[in-house]
């Protein structure tokens, strides 16, 4: 299964792919962007790309053709200045962030990560590194916990009902699984509620995903470590795709712009044409924010 690659084009425009630049891609989940910048920055351009996933990192096969131009890690973007200055990478002319987690993970990871599919509420990208995956989560945290996190990372309306019924379940039995935790959800949440355009599960489940992966401090990190390897006229692409990312994104640039660190390239953010949507519905919520180092 392809993940297919979201703002390809307006990616490459911001990036200003050309021959012979190098790129960070700090979020390389299948690989459909740094293989269209490799394809721009022909023949000596170079990418170095980070993936935190151990097994996503793994089921990718390297044209043999691309090895003197690719860098893949598994690692973390929160390491993104170690990475780059132990591999003495550069110079950095663009990084780009295309945030959350991959239709891979949706569809093929097995980790719980969508309501759709019955699989073990797991939901860590990276299974060998983070600690605490969202069964612990929804089995052994404090309601009030549980509420927090509903509210913060999912902005969920229900969030002391769903926190409610999740430990009243608990005590009757663990809850273990995606398809155990949509029935608690759909039973705490009003009828009106589940007649939405988005499903009632949705806010809980990118909340406890949030929560596993740490996900908005990372990107916190992530950022402001890209700062460290780029130079003067290089610039920050980030793709989010939902508010809390998008908010914290313009947030960082804005500071950033008030330190003169930045300088802010959309004033507003661009997001997929009608087009688009239509060929791949999954880019409908994406939204991309340019800004380039002073
Ligand atoms: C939206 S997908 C990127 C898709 C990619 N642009 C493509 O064309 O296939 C985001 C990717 O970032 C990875 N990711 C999430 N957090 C990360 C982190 N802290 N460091 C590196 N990669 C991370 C996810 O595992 C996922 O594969």
């Amino acid at each position: 299964m392809i993940h297919v690659p979201v703002l390809t084009k307006e990616i490459i425009q911001y990036l200003k792919a050309e021959p012979n630049k190098n790129f960070i891609d700090a979020t390389f989940g299948q690989g459909g962007h740094t293989l269209a910048i490799l394809e721009k920055t022909k023949p000596d351009g170079k990418v170095l790309a980070i993936e935190y996933d151990p097994i996503l990192y793994r089921s990718f096969k390297l044209n043999p053709n691309l090895k003197k131009r690719l860098i893949l890690i598994n690692d973390s973007y929160t390491n993104l200045e170690k990475i780059v200055k132990d591999l003495n990478f550069g110079p950095v002319h663009g990084a780009l962030f295309d945030l959350g987690v991959s239709m891979w993970h949706f569809k093929k990871s097995k980790r719980g990560f969508s309501f759709q599919t019955n699989e073990i509420l797991d939901m860590r990208i990276n299974p060998y590194k983070e600690e605490i995956p969202a069964y612990k989560i929804i089995n052994e945290y404090s309601e009030q916990k549980i509420e927090e996190i509903l509210r913060k990372f999912g902005e969920e309306k229900f969030a002391k009902r769903i926190a409610k019924a999740i430990v009243l379940q608990r005590k009757k039995k663990p809850i273990l699984t995606t398809l155990e935790l949509t029935k608690v959800i759909e039973r705490a949440v009003p009828r009106w509620y589940k007649k939405q355009k988005i499903h009632c599960a949705t806010r809980v489940f990118q909340a406890l995903r949030i929560a596993v992966n740490n996900e908005l401090e990372n990107i916190k990190r992530g950022l402001e470590q890209s700062l460290e390897v780029l130079f003067s006229g290089s610039r920050i692409v980030v793709i989010s795709f939902h508010s809390l990312e998008d908010r914290l994104v313009k947030q960082f640039f804005k500071e950033k712009a008030k330190e003169n660190i930045l300088k802010i390239i959309t004033k507003k953010p661009i997001i997929p044409s009608k087009k688009e949507i239509i060929i791949n519905p999954a880019s409908r919520s994406a939204k991309l924010r340019v800004a380039e180092l002073i």
